[in-house]
């Protein structure tokens, strides 16, 4: 049999707060990835703020696509197919991408292949390891999400748990804000836990040795909010990287614990992180840990796939657009797409 063409797809995410675009080949090969981020203009709000992200995509986007296919050293004439990320997300952020991506596919006459951000997340874990495939158990934790899934096949995908209130990413940013850290507080907890006690305070773990795969980080946030609260009210000093390193603990403890027992009961001996909390360096070297101790292949990401990007975008389409999914030009963007929920047009 001949073998078959290979397939690049020039893929597009704005969902949030990164304007970024690539060219991937064959679902594995990133030829560029090119992110555009807007952390500094949204850090002076401490969080991101919807109306200046679309205004703000709107101006990047035509460069950071021509600089994608510039780095690929391609012209639209090779890509075979558009993708975009078409929710969930920000309304306003995702209709940039997508209204792009159409015009794009509709004047190029090429196929559109609409992606759920989260399983672009998920796909990220197919680039930098190019035999891993499903199934295996995947742990997504973002900003706006945290679900532990299992991956039963390419697209196929079933939600084991997922967390009750806050995301972990949330939980971060907001642990990070009361300590005086700032945003994005992912990584800035990230680094000054290194400084700290991981043993300091017994922050709780909501759900810890029950029978579900469900989160709840409200909890452990209130909690570290109260201690702050309470210490500066005797006038007591706080040590910043003790509540970091405790916080970020009891967060890490409960994700092991609940992704390690669902690959466990159901007999699944490969695990994979995704999303940017996954970028985290004491989630990682538990996870790593957990897994060598139960006999589990571990797969995440390098920290720039972890956070938004493209590339993962154009991974996850190319499984769609081998089994012949794509999308017509009506497709809208939707803020709180399911995971394996598809619209077809
Ligand atoms: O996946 P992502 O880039 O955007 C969403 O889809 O939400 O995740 C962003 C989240 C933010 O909450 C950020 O604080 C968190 O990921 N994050 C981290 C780290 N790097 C990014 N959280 C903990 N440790 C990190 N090193
Ligand atoms: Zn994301």
């Amino acid at each position: 049999m001949e073998a078959k063409e290979d397939v690049k797809i020039l893929a597009i995410e704005t969902s949030c707060d990164e304007t970024s675009a690539a060219v991937v080949k064959n679902g594995r090969e990133v030829l560029s990835n090119i992110i555009s981020t807007q952390i500094d203009l949204h850090k002076l709000y401490g969080g991101v703020v919807p109306e200046i992200a679309s205004r703000k995509h709107i101006e990047k986007i035509n460069p950071v696509i021509e600089e994608a296919l510039k780095e690929a050293k391609l012209t639209f004439d090779d890509i075979d197919a558009i993708s975009v990320t078409y929710g969930p997300g920000l309304v306003g952020a995702l209709l940039v991408g997508l209204s792009s991506a159409k015009a794009l596919a509709y004047a190029l006459n090429k196929p559109l292949v609409g992606v759920h951000h989260i399983e672009g997340h998920i796909s990220a874990n197919y680039i930098e390891n190019k035999e891993f495939k499903p199934p295996f158990i995947c742990l997504v934790v973002s900003g706006g999400h945290s679900h532990l899934v299992k991956v039963k096949d390419y697209g196929e995908y079933e939600i084991l748990g997922h967390t009750m209130d806050d995301a972990v990413g949330e939980a971060f940013d907001k642990v990070a804000r009361v300590i005086g850290l700032g945003y994005p507080g992912g990584p800035k907890i990230d680094k000054l836990a290194k400084d700290g006690n991981k043993n300091a305070i017994d922050f709780p773990r909501a759900f810890k040795g029950d029978s579900s795969y469900n989160f709840s980080f409200s909890g452990v946030k209130s909690s570290v909010l109260n201690y702050v609260n309470s210490a500066k009210m005797k006038g007591e000093d706080i040590n910043e990287a003790d509540i970091a390193a405790s916080f970020q603990e009891a967060v890490v403890d409960i994700l092991v614990d609940k992704t390690i027992k669902a690959a466990k009961d159901f007999g699944i001996d490969k695990v994979a992180m995704a999303g940017g909390v996954a970028a985290n360096s004491g989630l990682r070297e538990a996870m790593s840990k957990a897994c060598e101790n139960e006999n589990i292949f571990l797969q995440y990401p390098s920290i720039e796939l972890c956070t938004d990007n493209a590339a993962m975008i154009g991974a996850a389409a190319y499984y769609d657009y081998i089994k012949g999914i794509i999308h017509g030009l009506e497709l809208n963007a939707v803020p709180n797409l399911k995971l394996g929920e598809k619209h077809r047009g």
